[in-house]
Parts: structure tokens; C-alpha cells; sequence
């Protein structure tokens, strides 16, 4: 247990493994990243399993663009018959938890593997259900807290409902089949990251204006309109008709980085393919005067030092907005359905 194991997109293993350095590095946790390329999962190692605790309570898991999902764990070399007695022997050195699932890495190999963990699942959960019962008893004589925080430790932190989705190896969301492009799914993913499910009523409300930079056809625009807002979509492509029949969407054929609102608007978001800088300063544009209230923004990742590049536009626009004197929470994941680049989110406070 003295090792974070990370599961991300394959091919970002450096930037999951940078990620992790620098924040071993700012909690002072001796050890080294390791990963092969294109394998989907990245390893922090550290000296023994207090630091690799000290690494995962002192990280914000929420905060790492490029680590899908993580946990506290060792590599296990598992037989072809009776994988279920070697694995409770390791898990028995396990805190006690509340949930077993099984994942499997977002690359060929796991998609085949998928098919035998679900049906592994099942018997090895009752298989641990068994093991663990005596010694669940025994820690009930400890804080339910600390049960429940070592618990999340180990399993829970990273996981949310994109995390379930990979472990189904699909994506929870449907395509919706109306919506003009699959690039709305993307949009889609972005709120269900960034904006607790409790607030969507509130900050995705009906009656509320956006603009989308980009638009056409209008993946991003149908979910706008989906939440029954009002749209300005700027772009010089065609926007999709039945789109426009809703009668909830302006379109501006308009070069989006010119484009400014009448007045303020709810939302901006902007899926232009750009040099990421440009975006990064629209999106610091956007917050820092006022234009809109929150922001989802694209950004295209360069070739190389991915994740220097990315870290430097979000200081960048974290400085630029200190200098305003604009307070506003930053967000940045590579989420699910983003490719080669990573999604912004911006609100101001
Ligand atoms: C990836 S597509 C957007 C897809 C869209 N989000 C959707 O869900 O259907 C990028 C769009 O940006 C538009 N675009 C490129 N440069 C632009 C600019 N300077 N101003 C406005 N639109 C631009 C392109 O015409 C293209 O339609």
C-alpha cells in the first residue's frame, strides 16, 4: 500500500505522473512517478504507506486535471484460477469499506477485460463481504469518523459518476439523439463535473442567457436550450435547423473572439479550436469584465509539455484576474469525453 495508482486518458500518463510529482513535491513526500506509455494508469510510489497516505490526504482530488480516478493500492500478480483467495489475502491488510468495485484501464486490453469483471464482481464482493465482517466488528470500537475517512481514503475520493461510467467501460451519458453534433456530450460532462447536481436548478436555470463561441452545428447550444436558456451562437458555420426552430437561439455569423454580449450574460461557453492561449484569454476576458457569470472553455493542448502549458494559462489567467481584483473559483479537468485537450471552468464570486 504504499503506492497511488492513477487511472487517465492513454497517452497522459507524463502529465498524471507530473501531477502527482509536483504535489508530492509541495507536501514534501519522498518517491517517483512511473508509468508505460499508453498503458491508461500511472504509479506514484513512496517510501512506505504513511506517505503514501500523508500524498493522498494532502491532494485535492478534484483539483488534478489529468488522474481520472485513484486509489492506494500494490500491483498483484493474479493466477488463472482462484484470483478471489489472492486478492482477499492483500485486501486483508485493506482498511475497512463500504463499497468493491472493479475498474478496468480506458484501453483495448481493459474494454476486454470488462466483460470478466463484471462477472468477478459480484462473487468477489461476497467473497470480502465474508472476509471483512469480523474485523469491521472490531474497528466499530474505533470513531465511525475515522472508519469513514479511511474508507474514503483508499476507495472513494476520486470516484464520482464519471468514474462509474469508466468502470462500466462505457460512458453514463447518452447521446441525446436530437442534438446536432457529439461534441455536446462534452458540454454535458462539464456540468456534471463542475456543478453539483444540488445547484443545476440554480445556475443552469431556464430564463438564463448564454452565449456560445463556436456554436455551429450546435452541440453545445441544444444543451443550453435543453436547460431552456436563451442563446447567442456565434459562428460563420451553418447552425442546425430544428436548432433554430426552437426559437430560444440568435445566430451571429461573427468572428467569436470579437464577439461581446448587448449586456451580461449567465453563461459563456467556447469550443473554438485555437492556439489554448488565446482561449485561456478569452475566458479571463469574459470573467474578469464582467461579461458572464460562469464559463466553460476548451482548451486544444500543444504537442509537447502538455502539462507545463497547462498549468501557465491557468496562472496566467489566475494573475490576470487577481490584477482586476476579480475573485473567482478555476476549474480544469481533461474530462471523459475531451481528446487532446482539457475543459476550463471559470465562475466569479
Ligand atoms: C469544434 S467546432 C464546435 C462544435 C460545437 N461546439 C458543437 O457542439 O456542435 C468549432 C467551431 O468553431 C468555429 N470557429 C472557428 N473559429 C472561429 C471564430 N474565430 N469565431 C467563431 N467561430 C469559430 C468553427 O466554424 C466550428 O464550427
Amino acid at each position: 500500500m504504499n503506492s497511488l495508482l492513477l487511472h487517465c486518458r492513454p497517452g497522459f500518463e507524463g502529465e498524471a505522473c507530473a501531477e502527482l510529482s509536483e504535489q508530492a513535491t509541495r507536501l514534501d513526500v519522498p518517491g517517483y512517478a512511473r508509468a508505460k506509455p499508453d498503458s491508461a494508469y500511472a504509479e506514484f510510489v513512496c517510501n512506505d504507506a504513511a506517505d503514501a497516505e500523508r500524498l493522498m490526504h494532502g491532494t485535492r482530488f478534484r483539483e488534478l486535471i489529468f488522474p481520472r480516478q485513484w486509489a492506494r493500492g500494490a500491483f498483484v500478480q493474479l493466477p488463472e484460477t482462484d484470483r478471489i483467495s489472492v486478492l482477499l489475502e492483500q485486501l486483508a491488510g485493506y482498511p475497512v469499506c463500504s463499497e468493491l468495485w472493479l475498474e478496468v484501464t480506458d484501453t483495448n486490453d481493459g474494454k476486454e477485460l470488462s466483460t470478466f469483471c463484471r462477472k468477478f464482481e459480484g462473487p468477489l464482493r461476497k467473497g470480502a463481504a465474508q472476509g471483512w465482517s469480523p474485523r469491521g466488528q472490531e474497528r466499530r470500537a474505533a470513531p465511525a469518523a475515522d472508519v469513514q475517512e479511511r474508507a474514503r481514503g483508499v476507495c472513494r475520493r476520486g470516484r464520482d459518476w464519471q468514474q462509474r461510467a469508466l468502470a462500466d467501460g462505457h460512458t453514463a451519458l447518452k447521446f441525446p439523439r436530437q442534438a446536432p453534433s457529439r461534441s455536446t456530450l462534452k458540454l454535458e460532462e462539464a456540468w456534471h463535473h463542475f456543478i453539483p447536481r444540488d445547484q443545476w436548478d440554480a445556475r443552469l436555470a431556464p430564463g438564463m442567457t448564454a452565449v456560445d463561441l463556436g456554436a455551429a452545428p450546435g452541440g453545445w447550444t441544444w444543451q443550453l436550450v435543453n436547460r431552456h436558456m436563451r442563446v447567442s451562437a456565434v459562428d460563420n458555420g451553418p447552425m442546425n435547423a430544428e436548432l433554430m426552430d426552437s426559437g430560444l437561439v440568435d445566430h451571429f455569423r461573427a468572428d467569436g473572439f470579437a464577439f461581446r454580449p448587448r449586456k451580461p450574460v449567465d453563461w459563456m461557453v467556447c469550443d473554438i479550436v485555437e492556439k489554448p492561449a488565446r482561449n485561456a484569454a478569452l475566458l479571463e476576458t469574459w470573467i474578469g469584465e464582467g461579461l458572464c457569470r460562469e464559463a466553460v472553455v476548451n482548451l486544444k493542448l500543444p504537442m509537447k509539455q502538455r502539462y507545463a502549458e497547462v498549468r501557465r494559462l491557468l496562472e496566467r489567467i489566475r494573475d490576470g484576474l487577481a490584477e482586476r481584483g476579480v475573485r473567482a473559483s478555476i476549474g480544469c479537468k481533461q474530462l471523459y469525453h475531451d481528446r487532446e485537450e482539457v475543459t476550463c471552468h471559470l465562475r466569479r464570486l
